[in-house]
């Protein structure tokens, strides 16, 4: 029999329990001993629940508890996540969890904590929900050099991303839906600004390349300011707009970015609607694999959380060398030496004259138009490949134009 004691009892804190009193039995055979949860922690209070009589508020019942082995953060947030997941790990308990925000900025010393005490911390539903994404990029496919990961990382933008562009709905009447369906984070900023997805492609660079990638580093962009134009202008260009995590090896460097982009319909990830993730990894032995499945909700990250434990159930003495350390340099490449293509708008009385300066300083430009009249008296267009710092001395270029009225909608297109 292994105890095991999980901190945090909302969306993905009850949904572990239910899986594990749902599948008990097979989730023994799989682990080889019967998992019984001893405490959830909460500071909330539950009476009516069933689960009540395993209720603490005092972390220090399980810390101080020798039976219990195994400790399931899935509280969220930074504070006091890190304190209890630090004090569990030096206490010789492993650690299981779904706290990407946690894993993303203090893996590094969670993980060499974890190798220190030949224990394990393990976060497989803190990327991709119950997508299996951790443990086959360092088992499965341990044997590949991993060159470029990319992915739909977060169901709730990909959940609004679809409303708009399905069924036209607005943005803020898609994303109430994703909050009720229990997608979105507790801030819900979090979500549509990209710091989720940011701190997800930050945990997979951070597992491929080795050191720590610091989230706070990689440049950011939401999808809060993509409109219905925008979602039309991309049908019109047979695409789709998706918010893409982003990370590349180049030589002992790496891009990595978040940010809404512009894609084919014939793109894998083109076709990934709702909350699904999904995440497109090249490997220089495999090439092209790719993970798809739920990336958010109660019981697919549970599953994943589960999943993690049973790992350490059957490994219970041993470390499972997961481990990153510090970067010894800046590794991230500062976002304005990046290349892109860029698809532009520009509101304009004289479009003649916007038409012949875009050309003139950005070079020849794909001009598309649509049927919507609130996009009548605009330029917009798609530009060649470009640095970023370039794009953004020819945008503020054409915005010193007396005949340009504004230049927005800035978003890649991806072109391979
Ligand atoms: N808010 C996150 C999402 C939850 O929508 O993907 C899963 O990490």
């Amino acid at each position: 029999m292994v105890k095991i004691a999980v901190l945090g009892f909302g969306t993905v804190g009850s949904g572990v329990v239910e899986v594990i009193r749902t599948n008990s039995e097979s989730i023994s055979r799989k682990a080889g001993k019967k998992i019984d949860i001893k405490y959830i922690l909460d500071i909330r209070d539950f009476p009516d629940s069933p689960e009540r009589h395993l209720l603490t508020k005092n972390i220090d019942d399980i810390l101080n508890d020798d039976e219990v082995s195994i400790v399931v953060e899935v509280m969220g947030g930074l504070d006091p996540a890190y304190t209890f997941t630090k004090r569990a790990l030096l206490a010789g308990k492993h650690v299981v969890t779904s706290n990407k925000e946690l894993v993303a900025t203090h893996g590094a010393e969670l993980l060499g904590i974890a190798k220190e005490k030949n224990i394990n911390y393990l976060f497989e539903a803190s990327v991709g929900g119950g997508i299996p994404i951790i443990r086959p990029l360092n088992q499965c496919l341990a044997a590949n050099e991993i060159t470029e990961i990319e992915g739909i990382l977060n169901g709730t933008t990909n959940y609004i991303l679809t409303q708009m562009i399905k069924k036209g709905k607005t943005f803020q009447n898609a994303l109430q839906d994703a909050q009720e369906k229990g997608y979105a984070e507790r801030n819900p900023a979090a979500d549509v600004e990209g710091h989720d997805a940011c701190r997800k492609i930050a945990i997979l660079s951070s597992l491929t390349f080795g050191c720590h990638i610091d989230s706070n580093k990689i440049h950011t962009e939401g999808i809060t300011k993509i409109s219905l134009e925008d979602v039309e202008y991309a049908e019109a260009m047979s695409s789709v707009i998706k918010l893409l995590g982003f990370s590349k090896k180049i030589g002992d460097k790496i891009i990595a970015r978040v940010s809404p982009m512009i894609i084919s319909k014939e793109h894998p990830l083109a076709g990934v609607e709702d909350v699904f993730n999904a995440i497109l990894v090249k490997g220089n032995a495999i090439g092209d694999v790719m993970f798809y499945g739920r990336g958010a909700g109660k019981l697919p990250t549970a599953s994943a959380v589960v999943a993690d434990i049973i790992d350490i159930v059957k490994n219970i003495d041993r470390n499972s060398r997961m481990i990153w350390s510090t970067c010894e340099e800046e590794v991230l490449i500062d976002i304005g030496e990046t290349t892109s293509s860029y698809f532009v708008r520009v509101k304009t009385d004289n479009k003649p004259a916007v038409m012949e300066l875009i050309t003139k300083v950005l070079g020849d430009c794909n001009f598309i138009s649509i049927q919507n009249p609130k996009t009548q008296d605009e330029v917009a267009f798609v530009t060649p490949e470009k640095k970023e710092k370039e794009l953004q001395t020819a945008l503020n270029d054409i915005n010193n134009h007396s005949f340009v009225n504004t230049v927005y909608s800035v978003i890649r297109v991806k072109n391979e």
